[in-house]
């Protein structure tokens, strides 16, 4: 039984062994240097694990200005969200193109080499408006960008190490083995959740609904960077450890990090992660309300209509769309707005802010909205970080 084949076709490893690695660990001590960001990290490890294929390193001039300005790579491929390496003035003018530079992060822990093909100025605010939509500053994707450097450099990758103490060593799958597990579990249709909040039940509800009609799914929880004040990958991962215990079928889930750093592109991100997942080897992805959204900079179902701009031959991953969902007392069941006749007023939702209001009390949200076990772990994470 084969699985999906990765985007472009071939599943890209940019992780270095044996002779290759020995000799460019030798030529490294020579090389000029580039401290990583966090989310560069994570991109690092994702174009060297084949999260990201067919990208074999960070974005030259042609793929970054097809992606920014129609969404698809200078071959064709659809792609959407840049996947660059930035560098201030002071530092591209030490980086002639052609050569070498090690790859190291923060905390001078050497991470890969970079094949330096070319550097290039770029346009922020132009990314900012094809990518994110709107040039505001308070948009936590276009603050990332606006705070990177005015230079791009674009080149091949080598990976030398992992990220050191990486979190959640055991469920740190690469796509070679979430697809090794799919197939040993016999799974030819595998279903991906993505997300970066605690579940609750419209979650739970949009993710079984979509594991009726496929053979497995893949839980996959991103944990790289998160603006600060997204509930921390830690209390996430237990609220998913807990809901594997009580509430999903052992036999049909697996759950598994995905180490990208959240941009917040809405409509482009739901893209961006619908490839990523194919990558990993499902066949369908999950799409909600407002995906990959942030405060109200994206219609609710605007992660919906981005994909009929695409061939779907050409994406080759099924999204499959959910309407806000909800628990609703006269149906006496969870549903939607797309299979519940009934007011609003019978509904039960709550807004972030709320649900934060009452976890911080110590308040149990109602089981219809959240599982008493995840609303435990959340309510215990509160009082900790307060008397922290
Ligand atoms: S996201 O940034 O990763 O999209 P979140 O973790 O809240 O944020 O959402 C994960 C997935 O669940 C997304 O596909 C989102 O659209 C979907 N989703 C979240 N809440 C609801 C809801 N009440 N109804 C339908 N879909 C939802």
């Amino acid at each position: 039984m084969e699985t999906i084949p990765a985007h472009g076709g071939r599943l890209v490893n940019r992780e270095t062994t044996g002779v290759e690695r020995e000799t460019l660990l030798e030529r490294v001590p020579s090389m000029p240097r580039i401290n990583l960001r966090s989310r560069e990290i994570s991109d690092l490890e994702m174009i060297a694990n084949g999260a990201f294929s067919p990208l074999e390193g960070f974005m030259c001039e042609d793929d970054y200005i097809a992606v920014r300005g129609n969404m698809h790579l200078a071959s064709g491929l659809p792609w959407t969200i840049p996947v660059t390496l930035s560098a201030s003035d002071d530092l591209a003018s030490r980086l002639p193109e052609g050569s070498d530079a090690a790859l190291y992060s923060i905390d001078d822990h050497l991470l890969g080499v970079l094949h330096l093909r070319q550097k290039f100025r770029y346009d922020q605010q132009r990314e900012a408006e094809r990518v994110y939509l709107t040039t505001d500053p308070s948009h936590p994707g276009v603050r990332a960008l606006y705070d990177q450097g005015e230079w791009l450099l674009g080149g091949p990758v080598s990976l030398l190490n992992r990220p050191r103490n990486p979190a959640f060593p055991n469920y740190r799958l690469d796509p070679k083995q979430t697809r090794e597990a799919f197939k040993k579990k016999g799974w030819r249709r595998v279903v991906a959740f993505q997300t970066r909040n605690p579940i609750h039940r419209a979650h739970e509800y949009i993710i079984k609904c979509a594991l009726e009609t496929v053979d497995g799914l893949l839980l996959h929880p991103l944990v790289g960077e998160t603006k600060s004040d997204d509930i921390s990958a830690d209390v996430r991962m237990q609220c998913y450890e807990v809901m594997l215990e009580h509430y999903f079928p052992r036999t049909r889930t697996l759950l598994a990090v995905n180490p990208a750093a959240m941009r917040y592109a809405g409509p482009r991100e739901a893209v961006f992660h619908a490839i990523i997942r194919k990558n990993y080897g499902c066949t369908h992805f999950i799409v909600g309300r407002d995906h990959a959204g942030v405060g109200s900079f994206y219609g609710t179902y605007d992660a919906h209509y981005i994909f009929n701009e695409f061939d779907p031959e050409a994406l080759a991953v099924t999204p499959m769309f959910f309407d806000h969902s909800f628990y609703c007392r006269r149906c006496d069941a969870m549903a939607s707005n797309k299979t519940c006749p009934h007011d609003s007023a019978e509904h039960v939702t709550l807004s972030g802010t709320r649900v934060r209001e009452m976890l911080a009390k110590a308040e149990m949200p109602p089981r219809e909205f959240s599982r008493p076990e995840v609303a435990a772990i959340l309510i215990e994470a509160m009082k900790k970080s307060e008397s922290a």
